[in-house]
């Protein structure tokens, strides 16, 4: 009877497509009233030793069955899942889904912007070390130890006599140590300062100039400098020279932008440093006495950004906020 019973649930069975129609077959057998059950039931009909034997062998089919019944439900599911991912398929020949490209830093723009007026004025650019010795950096340019214009650079010493150069003013040494005049070069880069407010950050960029040769004048620096302010800017920005003094430059000068600060103020924003080479550095690297003049500038990149770009806190370039850096 029983044998009977699994040779027609296995032929019930391989009709079976779908989790629905297994529950069917699981029912007609397995069910309240199906044909398993039933036996079951009509056991307490039989003679004890009768029930026994009847029912060990109805127990024996119903586990028989249900291990089919969970075989054929993993088949079921599995087919499912084949079919599936058989259906999905990629098509080549979409459009590809947009993607958002970074953009170049606005500090690095302009940088760049800055570099390509100077090389088109005829300097060669060249890099130096952001990490110098107290002697290029101050020493050689004419700032000796306990002198009051160290103040107005404080820094991060490193060991011994090195630290976090505070200018790109150290360029104008070492490139005149190596070289005879002509010199016509600009130097960009990180200079690092212990300052932090609207208009200073502990780290800025610079670009450096230096023009030496027999006869270079301060009309020369005043000229090269308001060619490069115009072509950067457009021919409306504002400017004035002021005196102003740097140990390493004599006469010496700042140059500044008219802006309009936070408070909706217009005022002026010194942008760079400038000067004719004093002698005394001449001296530190060797030229004969009163054989060359040279002029030098040291441009703050981040101040020029400021007042393109219409930024009123300079930090803004430094948070790295993505809303912030892709209007640029
Ligand atoms: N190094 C000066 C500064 O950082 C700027 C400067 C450069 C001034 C060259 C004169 C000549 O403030």
């Amino acid at each position: 009877m029983s044998d009977n019973h699994l040779t027609r649930i296995k032929d019930d069975l391989k009709n079976v497509s779908s989790e629905n129609e297994l529950m069917n077959v699981k029912s007609k057998y397995l069910g309240k009233k199906g044909e398993i059950t039933l036996l079951t039931n009509s056991l307490k009909d039989l003679f004890i030793e009768d029930r026994k034997k009847q029912g060990a062998k109805i127990n024996n089919t119903k586990k028989k069955m249900e291990l089919l019944l969970e075989n054929k439900l993993d088949k079921i599911r599995s087919e499912l899942i084949d079919a599936k991912l058989s259906e999905e398929k990629i098509d080549v020949t979409l459009p590809p889904r947009g993607s958002s490209f970074g953009s170049m830093h606005p500090i690095s723009q302009v940088l760049g912007e800055v570099v390509a007026i100077f090389t088109d004025f005829g300097f060669e650019v060249t890099e130096g070390p952001e990490i110098e010795t107290d002697y290029y950096n101050f020493e050689s340019l004419n700032i000796p130890k306990d002198h009051p214009a160290r103040d107005m650079q404080d820094t991060f010493y490193l060991e011994g006599d090195k630290l976090l150069r505070t200018h790109t003013s150290p360029m104008q040494v070492r490139i005149m140590e190596k070289n005879k005049p002509p010199i016509k070069i600009i130097s960009p880069g990180k200079v690092y300062r212990c300052d932090s407010d609207v208009t200073h950050t502990p780290m800025f960029h610079q670009v450096e100039g230096l023009f030496v040769d027999e006869i270079v004048t301060f009309g020369n620096l005043k000229g090269i400098l308001i060619e490069f302010c115009s072509r950067f800017f457009g021919k409306d920005i504002k400017i004035r020279f002021r005196p102003s003094y740097f140990p390493f430059t004599e006469p010496s000068a700042e140059l500044d932008i008219e802006w309009t600060d936070k408070s909706g103020d217009k005022t002026w924003m010194e942008v760079l440093g400038c000067g004719m080479v004093n002698p005394k550095v001449f001296e530190f690297v060797g030229y004969q006495h009163n054989q060359f003049s040279g002029l030098a500038f040291g441009i703050g990149i981040e101040r020029l950004a400021m007042i393109k770009f219409g930024i009123t806190d300079i930090r803004y370039f430094y948070q790295n906020d993505l809303k912030f850096l892709s209007q640029f």
